[in-house]
Parts: structure tokens; C-alpha cells; sequence
């Protein structure tokens, strides 16, 4: 976070002391991430009186990040912009905001296609039945396309942002970006710019992220101390440098799912470095640690991480699976969005909560993502390449992810 950040962002809550019971969440199972049954909820207000972030850990195999639900004040009470699991932790802390406040009156699920985000929307819906509900066009679930009503969205209070106009019109400007097809479904994202507080609220299409690790881990750096370590058989041992080496590698794998730096070593290799002294618990998971990293993959951190506060990005796995051939539609949303008055913020629903976000930073970003090569299939881009490449010579993703939505 960076300094200018510090002075607005304040922790509300710590809730190190609620029971596991308010943090539990039983449908997990439909999208069996890490932590599973168990979401901590932080809470920071992020300007004071207007912008909220409600954060859980999300992941796989211990590649956690944080995802947030944003709570906006709204002329007649409060507005939620990207679902989280309602546990009674987080339903506790929104009731708070809710007597000073005003009740919520909005529940916003401004994505089409990040499932993340979506799984919690009906249970969301459910726990506050008098607030209307928004959802991004083109819902689609998978593998089978279900209609709305059946995945728990209520229809009888339930508009479409842009088909059926947008919420408070008056304190709000949206911006859509997309649609694009995707082959099995569409991404599309629709972002909030909130004039009062100067915050342009987005989904995954824009990121900062930073070396400092989120303290979301600080209560359980488990994950960050699991991708320490070089093999299985080291314990989990924590100090700062471990959850700052531990955090870079967890980015690495957010943000490119498999880095260049990275070897999965041979089964036989896995298991012999597994069920060792030390590491035989279910939090070390026995040993069994299937990663090699390489040399350079510090450098290969570095290029995601900010140093002195996030660094604002299109994350890799977006830029190469959602817009390798649809750089113009990214370049003319933040055109868009350079426009907009009195823009000083950013709060999206990954990793660092706030970042600075003034025309200047859009120009240099549009700048960049307009001079530097795009979409490559280069060192730790391989990966993403190849599985874009698949998809293409499959036929599953189109050449021009617009032609489906021309006129
Ligand atoms: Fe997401």
C-alpha cells in the first residue's frame, strides 16, 4: 500500500476473535477453492464514509488471493458491488455499516463470466430480499447453460445492467467493457465509477499488486510459508522474507497459472521428498510439494510486483486469454475512462484494495499496452500461449471474439 494510500485506508476490522461458525460457509463445495468451509472476512474502510472492502481468501492448492466484495454508499443506503459468501462474519460487519449508513439497497454482480464472483450472488440475494438486483448481460454457466432463475438469481427483483439501465444513475457512471466471445461462454465486465468518493469499482480487468504480502495473511500465512520452500520435505517456517518469497510465487501463479520458472518434477522426485519429519501434517501437506522452481524467477516476480506500492496491471492470464486479439477494446474502455472527472482511485476485486488511479496513470497504461509487444508466448507467457493456441486450433475460441456480437 503506498503512503498516499495508508492515510485513507483503515482497518474496521481485524475479527480475531469470532468462532469458526461465523466464518462458515456452506456452499463451498460448488466451487471447491481454498479456504473452503472457512472464509475469514477483513473488513477496511477505504474512504471514509463512502468505499468498503470486504475481503476473504480464495484459491487453489494454497494459491490464495484476496477477493472483494466493495460496499459503496449510495444516496438512500449502501450498494454491493461484487458478491462474496455472506458468512454471519461478513453479514455481521455489513449490519454495522447498515445502522450508520442505511440499509443495503443494491447488489451489483458486474461480470459475465468470473465464476468467483458469481457462486455467492443467490445467497447474497437472499440475505438482504429487499435490495434490487443487477447482473452483467450475458450470464452463462458451465458446463451446462442454465437460465438465471434456476442458478438462484431472483428474477422478480433482477435487471440487467445496461439492458435495463444502471443503478443510481445520479452518483454513478458505468462503463462496460466487452462483450467478447469466448467460445464457451462471453466475458464481459461493467465498471462503476462512484463520483463522490472519485473510486472506479471494476471486477478482473485491472489489478495492482504489490511485494508486501495482503494482510489478509496475517492471522494464516499458511499458504505463503507452503511456496517458501525449494521441496517437500522443509518445514513451514515464517518470517517476513518467507511470506514476501512465498507471496511472489503465489502472484506468479495467480497471474500466470504456470510461470516459465517454474518445473513440475517427476512423481518419483515428489514422493521422495514427501511423509518426512516435520512436514507430516495436513497444513504441510505431507511433504507433497510437485514444484521446482528455477533461476529467474525472482525476476519474473519483479515484473508483476510494485515496490513501493501496487503496480497497476492487466494481469497476464487476461491479457492472453481474454484479449490476446481485442487490445482495441481494452485501449478504448480506458479511453473511456480517462474521460471521467475527478477520477483518483481504483478498488478492484483482487489483490491490493485501493490504488492510485488518475488520468495520468490510465494515459501511461494505455500507453504501454500500446507500445510493448502484446499477448506473447514468450518465458513465463508460454504457458497461457499454448493454451490460447489450443483452444484456437480446437475451434472452441473464434478469431475475432467480436464477430458474434456485430450487427
Ligand atoms: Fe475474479
Amino acid at each position: 500500500m503506498t503512503p498516499e494510500n495508508q492515510a485513507i485506508s483503515g482497518q474496521v476490522s481485524a475479527n480475531k476473535t469470532v468462532s469458526w461458525l461465523d466464518q462458515e460457509w456452506p456452499w463451498w463445495p460448488l466451487l471447491p477453492l481454498y479456504p473452503y468451509g472457512q472464509r475469514r472476512t477483513l473488513v477496511r474502510e477505504l474512504i471514509p464514509n463512502q468505499i468498503w472492502s470486504f475481503e476473504q481468501l480464495q484459491g487453489l492448492y494454497y494459491v490464495a488471493v484476496p477477493v472483494r466484495l466493495t460496499v459503496v454508499k449510495v444516496p438512500g443506503g449502501l450498494m454491493l458491488f461484487n458478491p462474496l459468501p455472506p458468512t454471519p462474519e461478513l453479514r455481521r460487519a455489513l449490519a454495522d455499516l447498515e445502522a450508520t449508513h442505511g440499509n443495503v439497497v443494491t447488489i451489483v454482480l458486474p461480470t459475465a463470466s468470473g465464476l468467483e464472483h458469481k457462486l455467492s450472488l443467490p445467497a447474497m440475494a437472499r440475505a438482504f430480499p429487499q435490495a434490487e438486483v443487477w447482473v452483467c448481460p450475458g450470464q452463462w454457466s458451465f458446463p451446462i447453460s442454465l437460465p438465471s432463475s434456476w442458478l438462484g438469481i431472483p428474477a422478480r427483483r433482477t435487471k440487467v445492467l445496461q439492458e435495463d439501465g444502471f443503478p443510481h444513475p445520479d452518483s454513478c457512471t458505468w462503463l462496460p467493457l466487452g462483450p467478447l466471445d469466448l467460445g464457451l461462454g462471453r466475458f464481459e465486465e461493467v465498471a462503476c465509477f462512484h463520483r463522490a468518493s472519485g473510486a472506479v469499482l471494476v471486477t478482473d480487468a485491472l489489478v495492482g499488486i504489490e511485494a508486501e504480502p495482503p494482510a489478509l495473511f496475517d492471522l494464516d500465512p499458511t499458504p505463503l510459508l507452503f511456496h517458501a520452500r525449494d521441496r517437500g520435505d522443509q518445514p513451514l517456517e515464517d518470517s517476513p522474507q518467507a511470506r514476501r518469497r512465498g507471496w511472489a510465487r503465489v502472484v506468479l501463479f495467480a497471474t500466470y497459472l504456470k510461470p516459465g520458472p517454474l518445473v513440475i518434477p517427476p512423481l518419483l522426485e515428489v514422493l521422495r521428498n514427501a511423509f518426512r519429519p516435520g512436514t507430516l501434517s495436513p497444513k504441510a501437506h505431507f511433504g507433497l510439494f510437485p514444484f521446482a522452481w528455477q533461476p529467474g524467477w525472482e525476476a519474473a516476480a519483479q515484473e508483476r510486483l510494485g515496490k513501493n506500492g501496487p503496480l497497476l496491471q492487466i494481469a497476464p492470464v487476461l491479457e492472453r486469454l481474454v484479449f490476446p486479439r481485442a487490445k482495441d477494446v481494452l485501449l478504448e474502455w480506458l479511453d473511456e475512462m480517462r474521460r471521467l472527472k475527478g477520477m483518483r482511485w481504483l478498488v478492484s476485486a483482487h489483490f491490493s484494495d485501493i490504488v492510485a488511479f488518475k488520468p495520468h496513470h490510465v494515459r501511461d497504461l494505455s500507453e504501454s499496452i500500446s507500445r510493448r509487444p502484446w499477448a506473447i508466448n514468450q518465458a513465463s507467457w508460454s504457458f497461457l500461449g499454448s493454451v490460447d493456441q489450443r483452444l484456437l486450433n480446437l475451434g472452441v475460441v473464434p478469431k475475432d471474439p467480436q464477430a458474434a456480437f456485430k450487427d
